[in-house]
């Protein structure tokens, strides 16, 4: 899922292109790269490591450019190195690509345009298109890509530089995201539109294999057959404020931090307290007739994957609708059964996560309407789905997701409510239910303001290699939420059970040396989930619990307890995910882990 970023026009293109990029530095981050034409010559500088590393290179050379494209990438095929790192180039040497995606047929073409005698010096699927794409190209870039790109399998995102066409961006966008800025002598390119947002609002988004040809002061876009079509221009509401760690070490720390401003938005203008309902003014249309939905789908990946499960015990319990949620990866190869009455929710932070899009492209074609819930203005799934509500939760730099979740888990929340107030849900019981959501953001802070004690206990496990959590109920996809935070940031091999899985297998696993955190804060499986616990103890096992503020029962059974402000059931897994959260955080810091970019992972999965 890496991010492109090109520019043409009257600004100081390298200092320009690299600002650009570096707003693009969360959809990867293991090496960066930018191409340029100077006068009739084509420059470039490209290696592994961030793109800071880049820019003082670039900077100490004094690279100067009339137009260029650049690149920060998140390897697919080849390892991250210089070599690797785009751009790439054809046989020529005259045409610099970069590219976000993946080619599936790489491999065969590479054979077949090896037999005619193109070397390659890469391990890349992209140096094969470049390679290609030079191969047909006889003075015509255009008649090129109209032989080239039909022969390439996947979905991808294309810039291109030729030094034989001066002034010129190339871009192509098939199932990856690609957008043009427009502004006044200046073209825009870009992953994502946040990354020009303070240069221009106007944007052109590319799709479908559409091509454009781009100069400072005109747009030419063609369809996939490269007949030339118009589009129309989007107008962004957006903030352009480039995020800022302010005086957090980490962006996940702010981030973490933001939640209960996070949730505040997510419920500013979604309450009627006079009528005790959830409303989504944002709906055109509800896609759905609410009374005559009878069951929902959920599609998502990752943490938003968790906010699904966890919002289908809500909507279950308070407005009896069953609901299926479902991975979106392993969704979109399925022969899905989805029925009529059904009411399709996609749940994105990034609006671009490729399997998440994929699916929603899937149960479009099949005549559904989609709900999407999503987090960044003018993302992919902000424009497919037939309904978005965005999250407001503010830009989240940070890889693993925390505020996000939370803002997700608000609106799903609400979702229910809306949903319920259909059916069974008296006023009263809705204004009820309105008054305890809107305790919410003082009960996050109150977890936040633990921060100084879940640091202590973070620090005592730290040195741990895995780390078992169980839940039950709605905390169950609460510990699998808490296993990935901890996962990702901190590398310690984390997983989730529900509590009463363990005796069927993972406890041969468990050890005196085990940390086990155990999600208690759900009166209905208490009793349970403190059975589970002596299974554990009777092991010799360390144990953690997140309990209710209050909790007495398990001071002399555990060695540590971590307490959350008492609440609605349905809303204990945002109090528990916060304060799992720090913990993850604070044992990532102790462990000297790269926190907001954590090894191998990008925070957008733009790529299948
Ligand atoms: C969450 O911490 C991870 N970064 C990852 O699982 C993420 O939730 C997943 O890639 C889905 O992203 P999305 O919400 O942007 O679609
Ligand atoms: N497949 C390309 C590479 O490995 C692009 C990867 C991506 O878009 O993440 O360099």
């Amino acid at each position: 899922m890496c991010g492109i970023f090109g520019y043409t026009g009257k600004r100081v293109v390298v200092e320009t292109v690299l600002q650009g990029l570096k707003r693009l530095e969360y959809r990867g981050y293991d090496s960066a790269g930018i191409a340029g034409l100077h006068g009739d010559q084509l420059l470039f500088c490209k290696q592994v490591g961030k793109i800071d590393t880049l820019q003082e290179r670039v900077q100490s050379e004094g690279m100067v450019l009339d137009l260029a494209i650049a690149h920060t990438r998140w390897a697919t095929h080849g390892k991250p190195s210089d070599v690797n790192a785009h751009p790439h180039f054809d046989a020529s040497g005259k045409l610099a690509l970069v590219h976000n995606g993946i080619i599936e047929n790489e491999a065969e073409l590479k054979q077949e345009l090896k037999k005619k005698g193109i070397a390659f010096t890469t391990d890349t699927d992209t140096e094969v298109i470049a390679k290609l794409i030079g191969w047909f190209y006889e003075g015509d870039l255009l008649r090129a890509l109209k032989t080239a790109l039909p022969l390439l399998k996947g979905a991808f995102a294309l810039a291109m530089i030729h030094e034989e066409h001066p002034g010129k961006l190339i871009a192509v966008a098939r199932q990856s995201p690609l957008l043009i800025g427009v502004g006044k002598g200046e073209t825009f390119l870009s992953s994502d539109a946040n990354a020009f947002a303070s240069y221009t609002r106007e944007v052109i988004p590319l799709s479908e294999g559409e091509v454009a040809i781009l100069t400072a002061s005109s747009i030419q876009i063609f369809n996939a057959s490269l007949e030339m079509i118009e589009k129309e221009r989007h107008e962004l509401d957006m903030e352009i404020a480039a995020p800022t760690k302010g005086s957090f070490a980490h962006y996940t720390l702010k981030e973490i931090f933001e939640q209960p401003q996070a949730a505040r938005n997510a419920l500013l203008s979604h309450c009627d307290e006079e009528q005790g309902v959830a409303i989504f003014p944002e709906f055109r249309v509800m896609p759905l007739d609410a009374e005559f939905i009878q069951r929902l789908l959920i599609i998502a990946c990752g943490t938003s994957f968790h906010a699904g499960l966890i919002a289908s015990y809500s909507i279950e319990e308070m407005a009896r609708i069953p609901v299926t949620v479902e991975i979106a990866s392993e969704f979109r190869y399925k022969q899905p059964l989805i029925l009529p009455g059904t009411l399709v929710v996609a749940i994105s932070q990034s609006g671009e996560t490729a399997d998440t899009l994929a699916a929603v492209r899937l149960v479009k074609a099949q005549g559904f309407k989609v709900i999407g819930l999503c987090n960044v203005q003018g993302s992919t799934l902000a424009r497919e789905a037939d309904e978005t509500i965005f999250l407001k939760a503010g830009p989240e730099v940070g890889v693993c997701s925390t505020k996000a979740f939370t803002s997700q888990l608000t609106v799903l929340t609400l979702l229910s409510l809306f949903l319920a107030r259909y059916r069974e849900m008296s006023r009263e019981e809705g204004q009820r239910f309105i008054k305890e959501l809107y305790q919410l953001p003082n009960q996050i802070q109150r977890i936040l303001d633990q921060s100084d004690e879940i640091e202590r206990i973070a620090k005592k496990y730290a040195h741990l290699s895995e780390v078992f959590f169980i839940g039950r109920n709605l905390m169950y996809p609460a510990a699998l939420e808490a296993a990935l935070k901890l996962k990702e940031i901190s590398y310690i091999n984390a997983n989730a059970y529900p509590g009463g899985e363990l005796k069927h297998g993972p406890l041969a696993l468990i050890s005196p040396e085990s940390l086990l955190v155990a999600l208690t804060a759900h009166e209905p499986t208490f009793d349970k989930i403190q059975s589970n616990i002596q299974e554990v103890k009777a092991r010799g096992a360390a144990v953690l619990a997140i309990c209710y503020e209050g909790e007495k029962r398990l001071e002399a059974r555990v060695e540590d307890q971590l307490f959350i402000p008492r609440t609605r059931g349905v809303l204990t897994p945002i109090l528990t995910t916060v304060a799992l959260q720090l913990f993850a955080y604070y044992i990532a810091k102790e462990r000297g882990a790269s926190i907001d970019q954590p090894r191998n992972l990008a925070k957008s999965v733009s790529v299948e």
